[in-house]
């Protein structure tokens, strides 16, 4: 079984996800030992369209994507590619990314609290810029890397966004000036200022609050002799539509915010940059579990359960009467403890599609579903409404890029789904556009050998193409 991501991305024109899903649950795919393996299709198109996109709504803001939301290698080989940078939180990380070939100064060790030894490893490895936030963590840099290029991360109204992080990291306001002046008898080199409003923001608002004291503390260090040029946004924009505020409604307000407040007469060698992580990576990964196991059980206590003794109780649960309509539950190859964490940790939502299509009258039963493992804990749904659903079905999640296999667990022995690479034609010719020598290392093996693009395939025959598979596949 291949475990970790493959380096190939299949190139199929008019790509239609669900039907890769199909093809790839029908067969003995490739790469998987048991043929009901879950596993990701990742469309590295919708990367590319999200990075154009960025391009156009920020263009004055680079995208340094914070790798903990998804660190696929061949995510991050084609976000280098296209030109990014990183936000990296560790030594692994940012040992990761220049594995992968990234420059050392395209990252910005964004992590405020770090361990010694990580600092000097980012010293040692070039990586120049960091963000602190209190003074202990000042005095920790001066000792282990005096010359790194500084950056304050102050706390923000985090209020309105999912995940809140301001009850851990930033300087609270009233302390940031003093940090400033800290830094200054240090003799470190404070170059900006980070916020991050939180992951998930639901109001643009959040931002502009936090830029007016970015302003703040650039004015004051800048009085104080400081040259400050790095105003770093964070992250926080959405990446799917479930969101109530869209990301160019914040772009919009952060852009306008930033001329107002930053304006270039005024800060003539500033560079803005943010730390986007879910809007990169939530929409591109699509999550396909299967239905390893289900239990048939009694909808609705019995009047006189209440009462019932335990075995007899029990019994009556895992082996209703005819009487009683059914309800079901329902066991996947993938849970809580693997890519569906997001639901403790990201407090995620998520949506159950079945890849089979039914009969549009096919009745609908209450049903739960649940996770591999032994825990009673590692539930996915508590209760929905499906027709029901047979051991092998395939159940497919949509959205499932951000903050889900970066922190999944091979608990109880179920590992994290390995992941299909593909990418439509047209977006390959984008993508093109960004980096016509290729990804290094990455393989996009494309049906037609004539095709121009057929040049992408290093070291790949452009034969056994999925597209040809695909046409013979049958599609349910
Ligand atoms: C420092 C930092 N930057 C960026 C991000 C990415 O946030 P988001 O996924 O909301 O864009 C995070 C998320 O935890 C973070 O901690």
């Amino acid at each position: 079984m291949k475990l970790e991501d493959g380096n190939k991305v299949e190139v199929v024109d008019s790509l239609v996800i669900s039907d890769i899903a199909r093809h790839k649950s029908a067969t003995s795919c490739l790469q998987r030992e048991d043929v009901e393996d879950g596993f990701y299709i990742c469309d590295l198109g919708d990367v590319v369209q999200k990075h154009m996109k960025w391009e156009r709504i920020f263009p004055s803001i680079e995208p340094f994507y914070a790798i903990k939301c998804n660190p696929s290698d061949v995510l991050l080989r084609t976000m280098i590619a296209m030109g990014t940078g990183f936000d990296c939180a560790s030594k692994a990380e940012i040992g990761q990314m220049l594995r992968l070939g990234a420059s050392p100064d395209r990252i910005i060790f964004a992590n405020p609290c770090k361990q010694s030894s990580h600092i000097r490893y980012a010293r040692d490895n070039g990586v120049k810029l960091m963000v602190f936030d209190n003074e202990i963590e000042l005095h920790k840099i001066r000792k282990f890397y005096p010359d790194a290029r500084l950056v304050l991360r102050t706390q923000t109204d985090d209020s309105a966004s999912v995940c809140q992080f301001s009850m851990k990291f930033g300087a609270h306001p009233d302390s940031c000036l003093k940090l400033v002046d800290t830094a200054k008898e240090l003799g470190l080199d404070l170059v900006g200022v980070s916020f991050h409003v939180g992951s998930g923001c639901q109001d643009a608002n959040a931002y502009v609050k936090a830029l007016r004291l970015a302003r703040t503390i650039f004015d004051y260090g800048i009085s104080i002799g400081f040259d400050m040029t790095l105003l770093d946004i964070g992250g926080g924009f959405p990446g799917t539509e479930s969101f109530t505020v869209s990301v160019e409604e914040i772009a919009l307000v952060v852009n306008q915010t930033v001329n107002e407040l930053f304006h270039s007469q005024n800060f003539e060698n500033l560079r803005v940059i943010a730390e986007p992580g879910r809007y990169y990576a939530a929409s591109a990964f699509t999550l396909c579990t299967n239905v390893i196991a289900k239990r048939r059980i009694a909808l609705e206590k019995q009047p006189d359960q209440e009462n019932m003794p335990v075995k007899e109780a029990i019994l009556k649960a895992i082996s209703p009467s005819a009487l009683v309509e059914p309800s079901f539950m329902y066991f996947l190859n993938d849970g809580l403890y693997g890519s569906f964490n997001c639901l403790f940790y990201d407090h995620a939502e998520v949506k159950p599609r079945l890849l089979k299509n039914r009969a549009k009258d096919a009745a609908e039963y209450t049903s739960s579903i649940w996770g591999p493992t032994c825990d009673g804990l590692d539930k996915i749904i508590d209760n929905c409404s499906l027709p029901e659903l047979e051991t092998g079905d395939w159940v497919v999640w949509k959205d499932m890029g951000a903050y889900t296999m970066a922190a999944g667990s091979a608990f109880n022995g179920f590992k994290t789904s390995t992941v299909y690479y593909t990418i439509s034609s047209e977006n390959l010719k984008l993508l093109d556009d960004y980096c016509s020598n290729g990804i290094p290392s990455v393989c996009f093996v494309y049906c037609d050998a004539k095709d121009p693009l057929a040049k992408k395939t290093f070291g790949c025959s452009p034969l056994s193409p999925l597209q040809q598979e695909l046409k013979s596949a049958t599609i349910l």
